[in-house]
């Protein structure tokens, strides 16, 4: 059964101007995630994808609104209790890979892992890595890679705690046209194999027609199309 995991209600986020007043880059918006689902969110550059992306991975909170986690109310959680939520069961990706650049390709794969146990499982890192194509460079450093076998032990680190909801932010965004088809394709494989859900922030519209519910962000709130 797919049952609804995550759900945002009457979101706002503003921000404050320099000068006085706010930017109301969110402005009542509400989603609901479903588990095993694609879901993809396009808009115009500053029309707030990153921001909503953020605040639904508990990254930055909302000015007003509710999100519930599993029905649980993530603003009424505590710090320490939303970074344990993350790192068991959210997985990021962005434009940007973020690894380590002191570890290598496996080490960095297994980091959540290792953070949330303390402990090392070579194994299944291995199996994520075979999976998205680059387990021959598990030894290398992330200087050693192409824009594109970094995304994927970027992918491969998203998944190594088995996460209920993937986010990514434009994990294409750096990449030509042909990798970035790849990279998209190899994502979706990946979040259904592993029964991920995965909420895809992009601006290029190619990608909507492979995700299963497709929004696009428009003054503030979210248009189905
Ligand atoms: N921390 C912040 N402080 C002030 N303004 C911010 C902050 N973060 C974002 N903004 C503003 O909010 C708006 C939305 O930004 P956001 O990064 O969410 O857009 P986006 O849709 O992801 O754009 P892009 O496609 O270029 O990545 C922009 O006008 C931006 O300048
Ligand atoms: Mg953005």
């Amino acid at each position: 059964m797919n049952e609804i995991i995550l759900k945002c209600e009457n979101l706002h986020k503003y921000f404050p101007l320099p000068a006085e007043g706010e930017l109301k880059v969110l402005r009542g918006l509400d989603l609901e995630i479903v588990s095993q689902s694609s879901t993809g969110i396009i808009g115009v550059s500053g029309s707030g994808k990153s921001t909503l992306l953020h605040i639904l991975g508990s990254l930055d909170s909302p000015t007003k609104g509710k999100i519930f986690y599993e029905e649980k109310e993530m603003n009424k959680m505590s710090d320490e209790k939303l970074s344990n939520l993350r790192n068991a069961h959210f997985g990021f990706i962005f434009q940007f890979h973020y690894l380590i650049s002191e570890l290598t390709v496996i080490e960095n794969v297994m980091l959540p892992y290792f953070i949330k146990t303390n402990r090392q499982n070579n194994g299944y890192a291995e199996k994520l890595l075979s999976d998205v194509g680059i387990f021959e460079r598990k030894d290398y450093y992330p200087n050693q890679l192409s824009g594109g076998e970094l995304q994927r032990a970027a992918i491969a680190r998203a998944l190594m705690n088995k996460p209920k909801i993937i986010f990514a932010d434009e994990p294409t965004g750096e990449l030509d046209n042909e990798n970035a088809g790849k990279v998209f394709e190899l994502l979706l494989n990946m979040v259904n194999k592993y029964k991920s859900s995965l909420i895809f922030v992009t601006h290029n519209n190619n990608f909507a027609k492979d995700l299963q519910k497709t929004y696009r962000l428009y003054l503030g709130q979210l248009e189905k199309i």
